[in-house]
């Protein structure tokens, strides 16, 4: 992966996967170990939609790293105001630093950024396309939680434009997982998607309604109704507040189920899950941390 870019999670392969996923947890047993791994290195960040945890998880990762950030900080203070085109901006600022995150909201973004700089560029989601580091976070919970291997897993909500669906989808046909997409006919996987899983023979299956599947599953991964990417806003109050769940909700599931959701949350998940033993969305944001740490270090080239 040394000096790679990070762009979809299709470009990782079982065994990338499982390099990062290892360096991370001897990272969380001994983050001290990693701590000067990075010193003098730059990490340049170009988030042109918000974001908490990406941005703060990477930024907490460099420094634990002993490195730092260059921030483009708010869209509108930065010279795209004065109508500079992306590929101008990543030129640039990779003149600043050792590596750029970007976060985009045009699908394709950082594929095409990527190919104006030499330093990595690491995708930190273009629109509806991809968020690869997202989803190694992902994995690396299922994999604390239930193993990634055998599990069968529903992924519910908005599959359409969720991008932590897409990248954690492709990801997921690396093991031996059964993939149940649970949402409204609006909101289904897109075609591209399903195409590419079939082709790389996932195991899926698409439902309406969760009753049909909770009680065999190891994993619940609920997303947010990605309300910012639709074109109409009709569109979006007919599906709002549907697919939500609570305690009672649960009463079906197997008691070992893990609830995971990238966050943030609207309504999908109410707070009375919270403190249940389901709950492990707020781990799964802590994990942005030693997760992104593995994977800079090995982008990185630290182990060289
Ligand atoms: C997600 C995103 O930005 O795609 N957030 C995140 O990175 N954890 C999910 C979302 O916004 O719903």
């Amino acid at each position: 992966m040394r000096h790679d870019h990070i762009i979809s999670a299709k470009q990782l392969s079982r065994a990338d996967i499982e390099e990062v996923l290892d360096r991370a947890a001897d990272i969380a047993a001994d983050p001290s170990a990693y701590a000067d791994r990075h010193a003098e290195t730059l990490l340049g960040l170009l988030f042109f939609e918000p974001s908490t945890r990406t941005k703060m998880s990477f930024t907490a990762a460099i420094k634990r790293l002993g490195g730092d950030v260059v921030d483009m900080g708010p869209v509108e203070y930065s010279s795209v105001k004065k109508g500079e085109s992306l590929a101008d901006t990543a030129r640039v600022v990779e003149g600043y630093a050792d590596a750029l995150v970007l976060r985009h909201p045009s699908e394709g973004s950082a594929k095409m950024a990527s190919e104006f700089v030499d330093v990595p560029l690491l995708n930190a989601g273009d629109g509806a396309g991809q968020h690869p580091t997202q989803t190694l976070l992902d994995l690396y919970t299922i994999r604390e939680n239930a193993g990634l291997d055998d599990l069968n897993i529903g992924i519910m909500g908005d599959l359409k434009y969720g991008r932590t669906v897409h990248s954690l989808a492709h990801a997921l046909t690396n093991f031996d997982a059964h993939q149940h997409f649970i949402s409204p006919e609006s909101l289904r996987l897109p075609r591209s998607v399903r195409y590419d899983l079939h082709e790389e023979g996932a195991t899926i299956r698409e439902h309406t309604d969760l009753d049909d599947v909770l009680d065999s599953l190891d994993v619940l991964y609920v997303t947010r109704i990605q309300e910012e990417r639709f074109a109409d806003q009709s569109e979006y109050r007919k599906v709002a507040g549907e697919y939500q769940i609570d305690a009672e909700t649960l009463e079906s599931a197997r008691e070992d189920l893990t609830v995971m959701h990238p966050l943030p949350r609207v309504d999908e998940i109410d707070h009375d899950i919270d403190d249940t033993d389901h709950a492990k969305y707020f781990d799964q944001a802590h994990n942005g941390v030693p997760v992104r740490m593995a994977l800079l270090d090995l982008v990185l080239g630290g182990d060289q």
